[in-house]
């Protein structure tokens, strides 16, 4: 128990105050100290043990798009610790109306303690974290979805033991997803190759970024076109949706663009026979995965949407403590 309390206050005193936006601002040792508290937290919730970290508080979450496992894992995850959380769809408050998110942000942390944000533009997130005196935690924009990759990791540890000399494999489209793993993995070591057609690479300030990291880290960084170079002995393969929130109009389009990017069977055999399948849900079985693989022996999907939960409360602690 002492040491459990140790391991929280040192948390809390590390992170207290800190937005998390993306990982641009965080080094691959905060990553593991929040991965280490999320599993002292999901064996707290397996033991029964109660956690109130948060008593008193209140998050509020601004969603822009929709979402099942980012709002109730939020919200589960702030009764549990003790505290609230508000959902506030934005056509809902006055900022559906048009009141600026920089008032908004003043409002808002007059009363709560923290702030979850799912919306389109990166940059307005940042602002918004600029403005707001307590912590934003990006629940997904267009470019990043930071607390999906910290339970994406937490995931690997589970099944693989740990993150040491593990490889993934992204396939797919070079979206909010490619552009986190390919942050995080540069920051705590591990390799990292994302295959996708040509035009629909991840963001090249991103790209640029991690090489830096992968240079500290000891990381290998490839990005290709080669999707089965790319899988070949990988140890995690992981994708997404071809087309993302906001993205409907570009589906037909994409579906064609996209051709030969589906993780199947044939895919899966290219990795390690121990490989495990990643994807951040929603899926689109028959369109970047196969059924086959999505329902498979190797696939650890719903370990990875459970995880959301335990990761997403050690930032909770951690930032709004
Ligand atoms: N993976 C994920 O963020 O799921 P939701 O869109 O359901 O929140
Ligand atoms: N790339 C997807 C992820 C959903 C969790 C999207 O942005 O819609």
């Amino acid at each position: 128990m002492i040491a459990l309390q140790e391991q929280f206050e040192g948390l809390r005193e590390h992170f207290r105050g800190r937005d998390l936006l993306d990982f641009s601002d965080y080094t691959g040792a905060e990553i593991m100290q929040l991965l280490d508290a999320a599993k002292t937290l999901k064996a707290m919730r397996q033991q029964g043990t109660p956690t109130p970290f948060l008593q008193g508080k209140s998050l509020g979450m601004i969603f822009d798009k929709a979402s099942t496992r980012t709002r109730v894992s939020f919200e589960v995850g702030m009764f549990e610790l003790g505290g609230q959380a508000l959902y506030l769809a934005s056509g809902q408050t006055q900022l559906g109306r048009g009141e600026p998110l920089s008032d908004t942000a003043r409002v808002l942390s007059r009363y709560l303690h923290a702030i979850m944000i799912r919306t389109f533009s990166h940059e307005s997130v940042q602002s918004l974290a600029n403005i707001a005196t307590i912590p934003v935690i990006n629940g997904l924009t267009d470019d990043h979805h930071p607390c999906q990759v910290l339970a994406d990791l937490q995931t690997i540890i589970e099944h693989r033991g740990s993150l040491d000399g593990v490889t993934m494999t992204y396939v797919g489209d070079g979206n909010n997803m490619a552009n986190s793993l390919l942050q995080i993995c540069t920051l705590v070591g591990m390799n990292i190759r994302i295959a996708t057609p040509p035009g629909y690479e991840p963001n090249a300030k991103v790209v640029e970024q991690v090489r830096r990291n992968a240079v500290l880290s000891g990381s290998e960084v490839v990005i290709t076109h080669d999707v089965r170079e790319a899988a070949d002995q990988s140890d995690v393969i992981y994708t997404d949706v071809w087309a993302s929130m906001g993205q409907e109009e570009e589906a037909a389009k994409r579906q064609q663009a996209f051709h030969g990017y589906q993780v199947d069977d044939s895919l899966m055999k290219l990795a390690k026979k121990e490989a495990i399948f990643l994807h951040c849900l929603p899926a689109h079985r028959g369109e970047e995965v196969a059924e086959s693989v999505l329902e498979g022996s190797q696939s650890v999907i719903f370990d990875q949407a459970e995880n959301r939960l335990h990761a997403q409360k050690a930032v909770l602690v951690a930032v709004a403590g």
